[in-house]
């Protein structure tokens, strides 16, 4: 069976298949239609992908009422993929947000979001919060912030608590399913069985093709009741691939979030530190991480080395576990991992200086360093945390004139720039790349 046989025996049209596959629509057309291009490595997924997705993207037609609370990344791509086929009402304090989603504008950069909520006939009201929408509500889905609390090391969960408290004056008996990340043990201190725990694993930038494609769905349960079964339900009727779902405690579905994130953390941190110590001595990260990478129990994937791991998730999930589990079990890889990404920024501070004071031959108070971005992955419009901003920052106080792209000219910016630094190349026009400073080793165009 050809691709686009296989394609059609699943009921999928090109553009969901090129969704599951994560390719532009016209490059799967072209795979398509000339399979040639399924022997080549970078397309090889394809047939896979398309072979182990579930059989007819059907939507049935869902009668429950969803509330989503909270219209960040999470929130906003849960709701728009269960308003296609289920009533769904999303609220958010911000109301310049909820005036956008009024206009079909999407507050975030997200492709698939974008395109859905101009294209797609959604079932979708938003507004800011009000009780009536909680009291009439069957699931209410909770996106909600949990910063990290300085002051405690652990989340600060006000937000989630003031919510939950809000619904359950006028609504006893909804569930109430928390997407936030939250410590171990947050979920079932409520000692409310219709209060359950279901992390969420997407990626800013890529939030509604992940969550149109989970890699799991985890559901932390004290009870499972027809109610809350139901959710598996809710969740699967508008994903294009079929994830396990993996029933457990809530503790144990908030051990899953914080360990992954911490996992991803580390192995992040892993090869940081593989690409300090071959930078230190001349030799090519490049070449022995992929040497590394071939053991197929490390792979090739998620090793190219970065500034330090950033982002709204790594570091203070990272914190956090660190702080709850340290000191009480032995923990010490754990506890050790946000030493070792603050030990990364400063060591390639330190990289930076060395570096353009050789090819600039100039005084440290006459170099200028410039940043055109702070993103920390492509795709995503977020810069929150990125740990381009903590290196600038060294850089400044070690009184380097560090400057940022302000709109001007590019060829004025390039001029005036010494060196530019970049988590990635992708992020930074061409005209300036011979002046990036990047560690992404594994850019390829
Ligand atoms: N961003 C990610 O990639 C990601 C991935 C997995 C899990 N998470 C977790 O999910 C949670 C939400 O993350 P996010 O990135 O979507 O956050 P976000 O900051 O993008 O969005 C949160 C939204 O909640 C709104 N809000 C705050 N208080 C509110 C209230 N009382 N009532 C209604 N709305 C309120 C804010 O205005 C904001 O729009 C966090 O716990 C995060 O750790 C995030």
């Amino acid at each position: 069976m050809n691709l686009k046989e296989l394609r059609k025996s699943k009921g999928l049209s090109q553009e969901q298949a090129s969704q599951i596959c994560d390719v532009p629509l016209r490059t799967y057309k072209r795979i398509e239609n000339n399979p040639i291009y399924l022997d080549s490595l970078k397309y090889k997924h394809c047939f896979d992908c398309i072979k182990s997705c579930s059989s007819k993207h059907k939507l049935i037609k869902n009668k429950d009422n969803i509330v989503v609370v909270g219209a960040g990344y999470v929130g906003l791509s849960i709701a728009v993929l269960l308003a296609n086929n289920t009533n769904v009402t999303l609220v958010d304090i911000n109301k310049e947000k909820v005036s956008l989603l009024n206009k079909k504008i999407s507050p975030i950069k997200d492709k698939l979001i974008e395109k859905s909520l101009k294209e797609d006939k959604l079932n979708l009201t938003v507004d800011t919060p009000n009780n009536n929408y909680y009291k009439n509500a069957d699931y209410v889905f909770l996106a909600l912030p949990t910063d990290l609390d300085e002051s405690t090391g652990l989340f600060n969960t006000n937000a989630l608590d003031g919510v939950i408290k809000d619904i359950r004056s006028v609504n006893k008996g909804c569930v109430i399913i928390i997407k936030s990340t939250v410590g171990i043990g947050y979920t079932e201190s409520f000692k409310d069985k219709n209060i359950i725990f279901c992390p969420e694993f997407l990626r800013e930038g890529n939030a509604l093709y992940d969550s149109m494609n989970p890699s799991r769905i985890i559901i932390g349960l004290t009870k499972l009741t027809p109610k809350i079964k139901h959710i598996s339900a809710i969740l699967t009727s508008n994903t294009l691939n079929s994830p396990s779902i993996i029933y457990m405690s809530p503790s144990e579905a908030e051990s899953v979030k914080l360990f992954s994130n911490t996992y991803l953390a580390m192995r992040v941190s892993f090869f940081n530190e593989v690409d300090s110590y071959l930078l230190s001595k001349g030799l090519s990260s490049k070449k022995v991480i992929e040497g590394i990478g071939l053991d197929q129990r490390i792979g090739s994937h998620y090793n190219n080395p970065s500034f330090g791991y950033g982002g709204y998730c790594l570091p203070k999930d990272t914190e956090v576990l660190s702080n709850i589990i340290g000191g009480i079990h032995n923990s010490d890889l754990i506890t050790s991992i946000s030493k070792s990404n603050k030990s990364r920024k400063e060591y390639l501070a330190e990289e930076i200086i060395s570096h353009v004071k050789s090819i600039t031959q100039k005084d440290i108070k006459d170099i200028v360093i410039s940043v055109y971005s702070y993103l920390s992955k492509s795709g995503s419009d977020n810069s929150r945390h990125a740990a381009l901003i903590d290196v600038v920052n060294i850089l400044k106080n070690k009184g380097i004139n560090v400057i940022e792209y302000n709109g001007e000219s590019i060829e004025f910016f390039y001029k005036k720039s010494d060196l530019i630094l970049s988590n990635r190349f992708q992020d930074v026009p061409k005209e300036l790349i011979d002046k990036v400073y990047t560690r992404d080793i594994f850019f390829s165009n």
